[in-house]
């Protein structure tokens, strides 16, 4: 059996963490969610529920991960046997949501395709994206381009591949984003749309405005789905913990930030302060922004860099799922990695396929209403994650007790917000988790 590899560095597990947390949900989802729900003050409660709820269950899940240094399903076995289910409903999830994930990141493949052909200005009718992801062929192809590229990563191993591909493209991605940013808010009448963004709205403040935020968050940062446990396992164990966490917290929330700047003053520019062009949801990134684009001048480099940005952010979050699933088979079976990412790769491609194709010929095809996208999305994010941090809060805050999880910060540096820890994972993590279950159940966010 081959030995498992780890992270050389601090700095290559805070970046490859990163690059999991950093993706689709901070670039489009963040910057709609933030305009929704009332500009800044959602930011407020965001950042609020960053360094409290989100700090806890990510210290959690990853000395979960270094104290036992094992994949998913082994590791919770490890500590506690009747917990055991913990570990087989926690890797369902990315097996679960890699497949469609996929699809979603071949349709970035394709926009970055039209805009490095320059054809940016195509893209501009109403019928243009439904068109694509409503044909059959084309998405098949992109899909099959992105997880290509996500396994021959995943295949070179933890160090060389995962760790050096996530050196070189977050600090770039971290480029971009400020670049675009920045050019964003020179657009004319941006200034409004920054505004928007920035100032608290009281007025819409509301409980709605809280449980989106923790809905987004606990997406955001990759959490209950053992990616954080594998990514753990691998680091190294005289790694500063807490820092570690802080650090991979404020590159999330930074880009998250971020993407904001450069998404909401452009939109607002060109709408003319309409606020409905940013609540579309799914449609902002694929329909509104390519008009955008159209609209600026140097629009199709903005558009070409806009789409990389989302490229990188997106394979390396699909590298994080990808590697939990190939670390869960091989402490299971102890095949070879190579032979793990080939299977994994297929058997993922066939799982995708119903997805892709549920926006075309299989669009009369719905599960409780949904596509069969939305679905994997529904049963995998509302429903299964909130079940695996509340069943790691009850493990941790009352069977094993947070000392558990401290013990293993401690080992390697000092625990600044212990007593802080405590009392989240024992009590706020479970009522949050609760509050998500039931607003998602009963369909009120
Ligand atoms: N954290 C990622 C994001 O913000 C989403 C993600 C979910 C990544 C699941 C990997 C796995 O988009």
């Amino acid at each position: 059996m081959e030995k498992k590899s780890g992270f050389s560095s601090r700095l290559g597990f805070v970046l490859a963490a990163a690059g999991s947390a950093v993706g689709l949900g901070n670039i489009w989802r963040f910057p709609y969610l933030a305009a929704k729900y009332g500009g800044g003050i959602f930011l407020l409660v965001y950042l609020i529920l960053a360094v409290t709820f989100g700090f806890s269950l990510m210290i959690t899940e990853i000395a979960i991960g270094r104290k036992t240094g094992k994949s998913t399903i082994i590791s919770y076995k490890t500590i506690n046997k009747k917990f055991s289910f913990l570990g087989y409903l926690a890797s369902l999830v990315p097996i679960i949501i890699f497949p469609y994930y996929c699809v979603i990141g071949g349709w970035v493949v394709k926009f970055l395709g039209v805009y490095l052909s320059g054809q940016g200005h195509a893209a501009t009718g109403e019928d243009y994206f439904p068109g694509f992801i409503g044909s059959t062929a084309e998405p098949l192809v992109c899909l099959a381009i992105f997880l290509f590229l996500t396994s021959v990563v995943v295949l070179m191993g933890v160090e060389k591949g995962i760790e050096k591909v996530s050196k070189i493209m977050m600090p770039v991605l971290v480029l971009m984003s400020l670049g675009t940013a920045v050019y964003s808010l020179t657009i004319d009448g941006a200034t409004d749309g920054l505004i928007y963004y920035l100032k608290p709205n009281f007025s819409e403040f509301s409980i709605k405005t809280v449980v989106a935020a923790m809905g987004q968050l606990f997406y955001s940062m990759s959490l209950a789905m053992g990616i954080m446990v594998t990514y753990g396992s691998y680091m190294r164990k005289d790694d500063d913990l807490e820092k570690s966490v802080r650090n991979i917290e404020i590159f999330d929330t930074a880009i998250a930030f971020l993407s904001g700047m450069m998404i909401i003053p452009a939109v607002f520019a060109f709408s003319g302060g309409d606020q409905a062009a940013l609540q579309k949801g799914p449609t902002l990134m694929f329909v509104t922004l390519p008009n955008v684009f159209d609209s600026m001048k140097g629009g199709h480099i903005f558009g070409f860099v806009f789409f990389l940005l989302v490229l990188f952010a997106a394979l390396t979050s699909a590298i994080s799922l990808m590697e939990t699933i190939v670390s869960i088979i091989f402490d299971k079976f102890g095949i070879s990695r190579r032979k793990i990412c080939i299977g994994v790769m297929i058997f993922s491609f066939i799982i995708a396929v119903p997805s892709s194709l549920g926006f075309g010929v299989l669009s009369s095809v719905t599960i409780f209403g949904y596509s069969i996208l939305d679905f994997f999305d529904f049963i995998s994010n509302n429903i299964m994650m909130p079940i695996v941090a509340l069943a790691t809060a009850i493990l941790i805050g009352f069977i094993t007790k947070p000392d558990y999880v401290s013990e293993e910060v401690e080992s390697s540096g000092k625990f600044k917000s212990k007593k802080l820890y405590g009392f989240i994972i024992k009590f706020v993590v479970p009522v949050c988790m609760i509050i998500i279950l039931i607003s998602s159940v009963t369909g009120y966010v």
